[in-house]
């Protein structure tokens, strides 16, 4: 990959929220993956939640056996998940702070606070072969701790930003901004990889986009909303255009 490569991670997770509204088979959030791929996604991200609420333990295995691009599997820091994380042994793995209650995934993990169990709890997935990253706000004290316990990539937390603004707070989107732009730079200087996401849009992309130690985007609820008005590939294809225009030397 050279130096200025930005990789997009595709989140099907709400295509199966689409599907479970109605229970049933469609729509198929392996088709999506499929389609994905197609559309130029480099990899392909799915969260299993600790209550299923959209993708499935079946999705899952059905993913593991379809895809052609690198599967990030998104999980809380469980022995459920961890086992079947060591079942599949999907490229990546994201560790992320999952609550019952959420509507989604609503701050980074406490590196921090749970230094201890995290780095046990990393050990076998990066012994089966899974790079391990950590879903982390863009503080200093999170990404120290991330680089100690033993992950290999840090995962931004873009919500923040995103939210600030489509909420129109200016000054706090910018701020938010410069916290991304500065955290990025410091993880990757503990040698860190980084990785953005959450909340992305076409209209929020481009300035985390262009941020040069960022090596991946993973982008999911607004490419399926988009995708209902443009078509999944489309839209796609659009968003991975957005990213390309921001990395232009
Ligand atoms: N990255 C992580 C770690 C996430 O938990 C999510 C949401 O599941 C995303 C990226 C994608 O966020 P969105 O669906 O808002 O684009």
């Amino acid at each position: 990959m050279s130096a200025t490569e930005l990789r997009l991670g595709v989140n099907i997770d709400h295509v199966a929220t689409v599907r479970n509204a109605r229970g049933g088979d469609t729509p198929d959030p392996v088709r999506a993956a499929r389609l994905a791929e197609k559309a130029g996604a480099d990899g392909i991200t799915a969260h299993l939640r600790e209550d299923r609420r959209h993708i499935s333990d079946a999705d899952i295995d059905a993913l593991m056996a379809s895809l052609k691009v690198p599967l990030n599997f998104e999980m809380a820091a469980t022995d459920e998940m961890q086992a079947i994380a060591l079942r599949h042994r999907p490229h990546a793995v994201c560790i992320v702070p999952e609550k019952r209650e959420e509507r989604t995934t609503e701050g980074g993990l406490d590196v921090a606070r749970e230094e201890a169990r995290l780095t046990r709890f990393i050990v076998p997935l990066r012994e089966a072969g899974c790079r391990v990253s950590l879903f982390v706000a863009a503080e200093r004290t999170q990404i120290d701790a991330a680089a100690r316990v033993g992950a290999e990539v840090i995962e931004l937390h873009t919500g923040a930003y995103c939210d600030a603004h489509a909420e129109g707070r200016f000054d706090a989107r910018d701020r938010e901004l410069r916290a991304l732009a500065d955290m990025a730079a410091h993880a990757h200087a503990l040698g860190l990889e980084v990785h953005a996401g959450h909340g992305l849009t076409y209209d929020t992309v481009t300035p985390v986009a262009a941020l040069p130690e960022v090596r991946e985007l993973n982008i999911g609820h607004f490419l399926i909303g988009e995708a209902i008005f443009r078509g999944l590939e489309p839209a796609i294809a659009e968003m991975r255009r957005l990213m390309d225009a921001a990395r232009a030397p």
